[in-house]
């Protein structure tokens, strides 16, 4: 397999923090969505970049053991575990160069995916052959548009520095390939694949979790922040103490969601 531009690795120490900020920021978001899309008993699903495995545990549950859910990722070492629930299958799979089962899924969900994945679209129209007729897709990315400050009301020098490394992480990872306008042009996306019923909403966030996911990204990706002249390292350093104490509003990366159905025939 060619090696992935992901930035941050699921290999490295940070990743089980931020997978657990992840779910506890964005789960309740996402789950909201399953019960709009009615997802219940016997559904057939696929989650994509699964991660840390919060969502294929809620689905797994949530479609019973007449359901199936086959979560890949590119790196699944948090996703193995799964496989022994029962009605969960787990794969070691690149979205867009894997080969996937076709017309197989009622729910096909990614979350937090596809905005680093270059090959985004055809990544998405992969997803829709995927999908069986009358099955929903999912999409669920960041919007670095809006996602550019953690301290929405910024009073003192430690709240306008958290912004500046807020910003200057969106503006790496867009350096290096993360596409944040994405999320905003779902809808035309999954229009353009001739899907239906087609809506979507977005979400911001302000949670003490949020302090969990800044930590993690800055540690794993400091090096390379601060090479990139970002911030100083005695300016992380202080931001990280910062962190050390809560604050339930710091505001999470907004996420803009959008689903659509395949037409029944
Ligand atoms: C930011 S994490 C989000 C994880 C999870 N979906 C969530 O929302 O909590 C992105 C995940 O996508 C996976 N990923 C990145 N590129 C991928 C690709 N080309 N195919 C499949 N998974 C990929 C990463 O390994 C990582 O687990």
């Amino acid at each position: 397999m060619a090696e992935s531009p992901y930035l941050l690795d699921n290999r490295k120490a940070e990743a089980g923090d931020r997978f657990e900020a992840l779910a506890a920021v964005y789960d309740p978001m996402t789950v909201a969505h399953f019960d709009r899309l009615g997802v219940g008993p016997g559904w057939r699903c696929l989650e994509v970049g699964a991660g840390g495995g919060s969502i294929v545990r809620h689905l797994a549950e949530r479609v019973g053991p007449t359901g199936r859910v086959l979560a890949t990722d590119i790196e699944p070492r948090f996703l193995d575990p799964l496989a022994g629930l029962g009605n969960v299958d787990v794969a070691r799979h690149d979205v867009v160069v894997d080969p996937l089962p076709e017309a197989a899924f009622d729910l096909v969900h990614a979350r937090l995916v596809l905005v680093h994945v270059p090959e985004r679209l055809t990544a998405i129209h992969r997803l829709v052959q995927a999908l069986r007729p009358g099955g929903w897709l999912l999409i669920e990315d960041g919007d670095g548009i809006m996602t550019g400050q953690s301290c929405l009301d910024p009073r003192t020098d430690e709240e306008h520095l958290a912004n500046r490394i807020r910003s200057g992480l969106i503006d790496l990872m867009a350096e290096r390939g993360v596409d944040f306008g994405f999320a905003r042009s779902l809808f035309r996306i999954l229009e353009g694949e001739s899907l239906v019923d087609v809506a979507g909403d977005g979400y911001v966030a302000f949670s003490d979790a949020v302090r969990v996911l800044e930590r993690a990204n800055i540690l794993q990706l400091r090096e390379t922040y601060v090479a990139a002249g970002f911030a100083t390292d005695p300016e992380i350093d202080r931001f990280l103490a910062w962190l050390d104490q809560p604050r339930p509003s710091l505001a999470a990366p907004v996420v803009l969601s959008a689903w659509g159905r395949r037409p029944s025939s």
